[in-house]
């Protein structure tokens, strides 16, 4: 059976979508046939109920670093001049390290697509069925934690997606992450498809894990293919995968789609044997993670890179919503600092590379860096938040402000003491169940709703507590169910005064959580956890070899 969406998706290709932008754009928006508002999602355009007559573009930014090397100054700086001059006031840097651009008119539509492609930026295939932005880690190819550097394979993979047609109607989504940091600082487990940093036989390569998905259709951590590719086979296999979903995956309910559910429907041996005939090469067994056990890096900070003597900066960046005179200085700091390279990160915040020894002092001095600070407190470090409802329609609540609040109101009451025993906090905000900010996997998970309080319907949020980070970690379990936003503060303060002041030397968020009775799941032994131990260690337990 071929249901309407499906039909209507068959008579679609990129020139007839193209064809209907230049359409609306002269006739304007009120012209817009509902079926067609999907067909915009394929050039980056998406209508806002919330702002009538203005668009969202999302603009994709393959692993947050671009072609050129990095998203360069230049370009942050068209994305400035944009919204300053055909949208309003902010910035939105997304958990797959994209770019958001608000109150974009539909006649001014083809010019911005423009100036944008003659930037080098590109907004294709960024909503709807289509592969999204490939996640990669920020820091690659400067991080001294690293197997490898995932930077070629990202773009390989992206220029073997944007603008190819068969892989532009799929069943559903598609999320691949690749990466070649030890620290699963992209969250392999919520990808349809993650390339994980892998050690055999004396290659570094990846292994393939597959059907990692969140939301309200069902949350999943993505499982091992039992499969290992050096880089050069990584996007043959990337698109062999493609092949299978897009063939088989479920096209008559858009709730059963996601690639996660065909694994359930063929089995995981069978789909991995599918998967193989498509290859000219033989798929190796799976070999020896390098991931660390329990490990997830946000990269803020001053670091060392590996190799040159130089340094990278990661500033936090609240909400991820940067202001327009942010933008533009964060602009000016890159080239006055660094190489004019800015990269962002799946945490929302943004990563200023190759800064000298010398240019440290004076750019942590820089006035900017108050708002959009190297050094932050644990709770706004650790915040992530989706839209929310000033902008999306699905929300149940306003987020980005709110836990902006929630953040600041932590670390002013219990942040030191949170950064002295366990560094940080995070916390994972969802103004809907449909879980874009990603609340299963923070520490602390929030998930928007209305309540009735005293008659009145009320902003809340159900609390999630104790995700454990790594590929065989955990989701955080539900803790408490719709309490006033007005509530969450005093509530958790409560709770994490408890977990600092009970807690064991070595003892994580999650595993007090289970001994306190507040979520369900398995007490583990921690105390040898692997997570200091360092990457030529790593490597020569893993795999006998030294790191590249
Ligand atoms: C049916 C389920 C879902 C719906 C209807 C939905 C809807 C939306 C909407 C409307 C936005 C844009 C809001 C705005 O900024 O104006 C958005 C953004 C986003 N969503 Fe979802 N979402 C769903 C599930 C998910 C899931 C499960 C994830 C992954 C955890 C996810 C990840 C994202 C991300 C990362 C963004 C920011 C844009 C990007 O970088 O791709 N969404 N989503
Ligand atoms: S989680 Fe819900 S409110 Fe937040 S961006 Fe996604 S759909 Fe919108």
């Amino acid at each position: 059976m071929t249901t309407a969406i499906e039909e209507y998706k068959s008579g679609l290709s990129f020139e007839t979508i193209w064809e209907k932008i230049m359409r609306y754009g002269r006739e304007g928006w009120d012209q817009i046939e509902e079926q067609d508002i999907h067909a915009l999602k394929w050039y980056g355009v998406f209508v806002r109920k919330q702002t009538p007559g203005c668009f969202m573009i999302r603009v994709r930014v393959p692993g947050g670093i671009l072609e050129s090397g990095g998203m360069r100054s230049e370009q942050l700086r068209v994305l400035a001049d944009i919204t300053r001059d055909y949208g309003k006031d902010i910035i939105d840097i997304t958990t797959r390290q994209q770019i958001q651009l608000r109150w974009i008119r539909m006649e001014a539509l083809p010019e911005v697509l423009a100036k944008l492609t003659a930037a080098g930026l590109s907004t294709m295939q960024t909503g709807f069925d289509n592969i999204r932005n490939v996640t990669t880690c920020p820091v690659a190819g400067l991080s001294a934690d690293e197997a490898m550097d995932s930077r070629q394979l990202v773009k390989e993979l992206n220029d073997s997606i944007v603008g190819n047609w068969v892989v532009a109607n799929l069943p559903r989504k598609f999320n691949i992450t690749v990466s070649g940091c030890c620290d699963n600082c992209t969250h392999g487990e919520i990808n349809d498809v993650a390339l994980m940093p892998a050690a055999l036989n004396g290659t570094i390569g990846y292994n393939v894990w597959v059907g990692g998905a969140l939301g309200a259709w069902g949350t999943q951590r993505s499982v091992s293919l039992n499969g290992f590719v050096a880089p050069h086979e990584a996007v043959e296999l990337c698109h062999a995968i493609l092949a299978v979903f897009n063939e088989r995956g479920n096209r008559e309910k858009r709730t059963k789609a996601r690639l996660k559910f065909l694994l359930d429907e063929m089995g995981l041996d069978a789909f991995r044997a599918v998967v193989v005939d498509l290859l000219s090469f033989p798929l190796r067994p799976a070999g020896v993670e390098l991931t660390r056990e329990h490990s997830h890096r946000d990269h803020i900070g001053v670091h060392a890179q590996k190799t040159d003597g130089m340094h990278y900066v990661g500033l936090n960046v609240p909400t991820g919503r940067l202001k327009l005179d942010q933008a533009y200085e964060l602009a000016r700091l890159a080239e006055v600092y660094g190489s004019g390279e800015l990269r962002m990160t799946t945490a929302q915040n943004v990563i200023i590379p190759h800064v000298s020894a010398e240019g440290l002092e004076p750019l942590l001095a820089e006035p900017v860096l108050e708002e959009l600070p190297a050094d932050p407190m644990p709770f706004m470090r650790g915040l992530i938040s989706c839209t929310g409802n000033t902008f999306c329609p699905f929300a149940q609540i306003e987020t980005k402000e709110r836990t902006r609040e929630l953040a600041q109101y932590l670390d002013a009451s219990i942040g030191r003491k949170v950064m002295e025993s366990v560094g940080v906090l995070e916390i994972h905000a969802s103004g809907c169940p449909n879980s874009c900010g990603n609340p299963h996997t923070g520490q602390i998970g929030l998930i928007g709703k209305k309540v009735r309080v005293d008659g009145v319907m009320t902003e809340a949020a159900d609390i999630y507590l104790g995700a454990e980070h790594g590929m065989l970690g955990s989701f955080n379990e539900r803790w408490k169910t719709g309490i006033p936003f007005a509530q969450v503060g005093p509530v958790l303060k409560e709770l994490l005064t408890d977990f600092i002041r009970e807690r064991e030397e070595w003892e994580p968020f999650r595993q007090w959580c289970i001994r306190a009775g507040h979520i369900k799941g398995e007490l583990k032994d921690f105390a040898p956890m692997h997570k200091d131990e360092n990457v030529p260690d790593l490597f020569k337990r893993a795999s006998g070899m030294e790191p590249q």
